[in-house]
């Protein structure tokens, strides 16, 4: 039997992390270049020798029993074999390989739950629809994340640039011009569990100031929706500019992402925000236009570990010039 491979991409929030997962709303889109790929190959001798389990950049190489009881690979397989009402694991080798960096903010926990869950019901002659395995996917999260808002696994799932609020169905939105974004990495591991966890015990402490920031999000976000789908390229770095303001507020950037955003606004980047849990991992600069090098070079100057173009296109299958 030929291997069966399946890709998710990574993601990329633009607007109103942390706040989405007190029921507010996000914008997020799918990194196109970035991806998670699983493959499944069936393993013919010995026979009944189950799963092994290799992801080479998560220093995984055992059989599935051996994965801790929360891994989200292992809680992949299970809701999927659940899903599906079958019982006995198949014998094969399960790949996984990634080419973005896992704990950075862009969404590595669900593209790992999208792609494992999607290649492990081909392999068992399923297909699955797309609103299916965003169930799936935000169950496999919870599990990794605890309180997870379900936009990651949903813009993984659906593979396109939505409007999300927790609970609903995500809606999906079309830009009304070519957005030029660049990520950058500063390096830094973070814990999205933890810093949603650390601003969970502050809000359950006091959760006026909290909250205020929070409104402040949502508003935002909400004229970034408007401006996204019109085109305003301008107005929407301003608005990445004042959602930065208000995630710096809560104490969730740190020095290296001040000095990144700030590199690519010295450059010329009409906004430049964290983007995901904070703490560390990815920024995202938006550029007035195609021509990226030089806030590449800024942000590499300034201690990107790399930078990462994401053309965000009105029409992704035609022609991406200006
Ligand atoms: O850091 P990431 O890629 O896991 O993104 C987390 C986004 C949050 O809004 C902080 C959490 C969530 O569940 O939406």
């Amino acid at each position: 039997m030929p291997a069966l491979t399946a890709k998710a991409p990574a993601k990329l929030i633009l607007l109103g992390e942390h706040a989405v997962v007190y029921g507010y709303p996000a914008l997020a889109v799918p990194v196109a270049s970035r991806w998670l790929r699983a493959t499944m190959q069936a393993r013919i001798k010995p026979a009944n020798s189950g799963l092994t389990v290799s992801a080479p950049q998560l220093d995984i190489e055992c059989p599935f029993e051996a994965l801790p009881e929360l891994h989200p690979i292992k809680a992949a397989v299970i809701v999927t074999l659940r899903h599906l009402g079958i019982q006995r694991l198949p014998s094969a080798n399960l790949n996984i390989q990634a080419n973005f960096p896992f704990s950075s903010g862009l969404g590595s926990s669900a593209s790992l739950a999208v792609a494992v869950i999607r290649v492990f019901s081909a392999f068992l002659g399923h297909s699955i629809t797309n609103p299916e395995l965003n169930t799936l996917a935000y169950q496999v999260e919870t599990s990794a994340h605890g309180t997870p808002s379900g936009v990651d696994n949903s813009v993984v799932s659906y593979n396109q640039p939505i409007w999300f609020i927790k609970g609903a169905q995500p809606t999906p939105l079309q830009p009304g011009a070519n957005f030029h974004f660049l990520i950058a990495d500063s390096g830094i591991k973070k814990s999205t569990a933890a810093s949603v966890g650390e601003l969970a015990r502050r809000h359950d402490e006091d959760s006026t100031f909290i909250d205020e920031c929070f409104k402040k999000i949502a508003g935002l976000t909400r004229l970034g929706r408007q401006a996204f789908q019109s085109g305003e390229i301008q107005r929407f770095g301003e608005l990445m500019n004042e959602n930065q303001e208000q995630l710096a507020k809560l104490g969730l950037s740190c020095p290296e992402l001040d000095r990144l955003n700030a590199a690519a606004l010295k450059s010329g980047a009409f906004g430049a925000k964290l983007t995901g849990g904070g703490l560390g991992g990815f920024m995202v600069a938006l550029s007035p236009t195609a021509e990226t090098v030089p806030f590449k070079k800024a942000l590499i100057e300034a201690g990107a570990q790399q930078v990462i173009d994401v053309p965000v296109l009105k029409n992704p299958e035609g022609d991406s010039h200006e």
